[in-house]
């Protein structure tokens, strides 16, 4: 069932979604060499429960996962880029770090997902990855809107992504969002323009285009719950819950201005 938001629904999705953009830029501001990513999972359960939200992730038990998550951030490095679970793993220079956070407030979930390079000395390639994850999901955003349909937005991330020289993996993407996590419709990372469900106002949803460099292919760890590329290269997500509305399409997990 695809869910459309009333106009008080969404405004909840907006403290919701800025309390994932505040804490995903205080993490980024945090972390550094010698961080250890349980940490980080540490530091996300202080701020959500100072955020007066719930976790989206710790009782989280979805079919492509061992049981309930048991964390309240996903933490991938490198090669690992979806569902990260966070373990005894310190930060080096050079790292490129993906945080993915999903919190609930007042009965309205927000999720998203930022990628960064942890200390000094950044590769040109990460960078690159990166990105194109970040063009992709800023050309996702400006095809979403009313009478708009999904395949526009799936067709927008897929062209940045391919014509930045990646292939990419269908097996997950973006979601529907709002009174839980993850609903339909799902929002493939490539598909074709015109096609596919007509966005509404008040339909909100998770964007998220993610890449590896020289792969298409997953792995998952003996964790049950940590995505990698088959080849170990790198990898990248970029993730905005946005809300369709009247004119457009408004982003709700912005880092607070200034
Ligand atoms: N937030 C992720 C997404 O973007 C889902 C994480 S599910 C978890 O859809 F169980 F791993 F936390
Ligand atoms: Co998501």
């Amino acid at each position: 069932m695809i869910e459309i938001l009333t106009p008080a629904e969404v405004e909840r999705g907006r403290a919701s979604g800025a309390i994932v953009g505040h804490i995903l830029d205080a993490l980024k501001g945090r972390v550094s060499v010698g961080t250890n990513l349980l940490e980080i999972d540490r530091w996300a359960k202080e701020m959500i429960e100072a955020g007066g939200a719930t976790s989206c992730y710790v009782d989280y038990a979805p079919s492509f996962g061992r049981g309930p998550f048991g964390h309240y951030i996903c933490t991938a490095v490198n090669d690992a880029v979806l569902h990260g679970l966070p373990h005894d793993y310190t930060l080096a220079d050079g790292d490129l770090l993906t945080l993915d956070l999903a919190v609930i407030k007042d009965g309205i979930a927000a999720d998203a997902a930022i990628s960064f390079v942890v200390g000094e000395s950044a590769s040109e390639a990460d960078l690159a990855l990166i990105d194109a994850t970040v063009r992709a999901l800023a050309a996702g955003i400006a095809a979403a809107g009313p009478g708009k349909k999904l395949g526009d937005i799936s067709h927008a991330i897929g062209e940045v992504l391919s014509s930045s020289g990646y292939r990419v993996n269908t097996q997950f993407g973006g979601h529907g969002i709002g009174s839980t996590m993850h609903q339909d419709p799902h929002v493939a990372n490539t598909g074709r323009p015109g096609r596919g469900y007509t966005l509404r106002p008040g339909l909100m949803l998770a964007v998220e285009p993610w890449v590896m460099a020289d792969t298409d292919e997953l792995t998952m760890d003996a964790d049950g719950w940590t995505l990698r590329s088959a080849t170990g290269g790198r990898t990248a997500h970029t993730e905005h819950t946005i809300a369709i509305t009247e004119s457009g399409a408004e982003i709700l997990t912005l880092p607070p201005a200034g």
